[in-house]
């Protein structure tokens, strides 16, 4: 078969981008590619513009890593030696840091693999001393932005069971049940490739056996960290399966992972960037539908969380996948919890 879109003359162009692929993986590659177009042409995006999509991924990655790597991020002082640090990196999720000085560091959702020098040298840049201490990384999920630098650092990573069998299986719509699946497996080769994932082979594994309940969410574990302690709350798979949330309950800490993605707050880069998978899928979430009831109902919880927490005084930070710390308004709205530190690398 002579590929129609995916010509050698298109693979030249971005033959840099997916140089990790061998040559069997390659072949597939076009293939797949060639099925993606099929299906995504008579739901609007035309071989062209996919094409122009794949590509996209590859020339952003390259023009904003290294001497252009940029970020914006947020610093909250949560006690007298816990330092908290959002970084919204160029593309994909945040990077969130818990800085405990002597105690080293926690690191929940890693950024993509081609990141993690652009990163440590960032915090280095920034007062954090790169990421040498870090004694804790958990994952929030399978997609390459949350986890795609876990395996440069020494330790396993924490992630849900079904989290790590996404990255084996190598579509991360695996453990889902929708008609994505052509569409899912190559937007997840092209992604993983692409950003460099690096996942090491033995991952740490939360237990599935909920423990309580917090709202609709299951609360599987509670992990200890430098006098805090976080509830791993179980997602109900609308963006992925085996997604985690984690809630702080004592300094208000909220993190949805991407079931809530604070677009306002996006850059316009970052949020075309964000915009390139739902085109080249459909939609990025595996299961629209539970998405909307995930959403509200971390919508409600927030609320109350946040009425509960003032009571004592405080407030509660929503700590979004992708886009700014935020507080929630009586309305469910996020408002920026603080103004947005710009890093840029040169
Ligand atoms: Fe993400
Ligand atoms: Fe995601």
């Amino acid at each position: 078969m002579t590929p129609e879109y995916f010509t050698r003359e298109f693979m030249a162009k971005v033959a840099p981008y997916l140089s990790p692929l061998t040559k069997k993986e390659l072949h597939d590659y076009v293939k797949e590619g060639e099925e993606a177009i099929k299906i995504r042409g008579p739901q609007g995006v035309s071989g062209e513009e996919y094409l122009a999509l794949v590509k996209g991924i590859g020339d952003y990655l390259k023009a904003n890593t290294g001497k252009n790597f940029t970020s914006d991020y947020q610093k909250f002082r949560l006690t007298n030696n816990i330092t908290f640090y959002s970084f919204q990196l160029p593309g994909g999720g945040n990077l969130n840091i818990f800085d405990a000085g002597e105690d080293g560091k926690m690191v929940l959702d890693t950024g993509y693999g081609c990141f993690y020098k652009d990163c440590d040298k960032m915090l280095e840049k920034v007062g954090v001393d790169g990421f040498f201490d870090t004694r804790v990384v958990i994952c929030t999920h399978a997609d390459a932005d949350h986890c795609g630098a876990s395996g440069y650092f020494p330790m396993m990573p924490l992630m849900h069971p079904t989290c790590k069998a996404i990255l084996d299986a190598g579509t991360r719509n695996y453990g889902s049940v929708n008609d994505l699946e052509l569409l899912e497996k190559f937007y997840t080769t092209t992604i993983n490739t692409m950003s460099r994932m690096n996942v090491p082979e033995k991952v740490l594994e939360c237990g599935t056996e909920p423990i309580g309940m917090r709202g609709l969410f299951p609360i599987l574990e509670r992990i200890q960290f430098a006098g805090m302690e976080f509830e791993v709350w179980e997602s109900l798979g609308g963006h992925i399966a085996g997604q985690l949330l984690l809630f702080e309950p004592n300094l208000g800490l909220l993190f949805t992972s991407d079931a809530f993605i604070n677009f306002a707050t996006l850059s316009k880069e970052r949020a075309d960037y964000c915009s390139i998978a739902d085109s080249m899928i459909g939609s990025v979430n595996v299961d629209s539908e539970i998405a909307r009831t995930e959403r509200k109902e971390l919508t409600r919880l927030a609320v109350e969380l946040d009425a509960e927490l003032k009571k004592n005084g405080k407030k509660l930070l929503i700590c979004c996948g992708h886009g700014a710390v935020s507080e929630i308004d009586a309305d469910g709205k996020l408002v920026p919890a603080s103004e947005l530190i710009h890093y840029a690398a040169e």
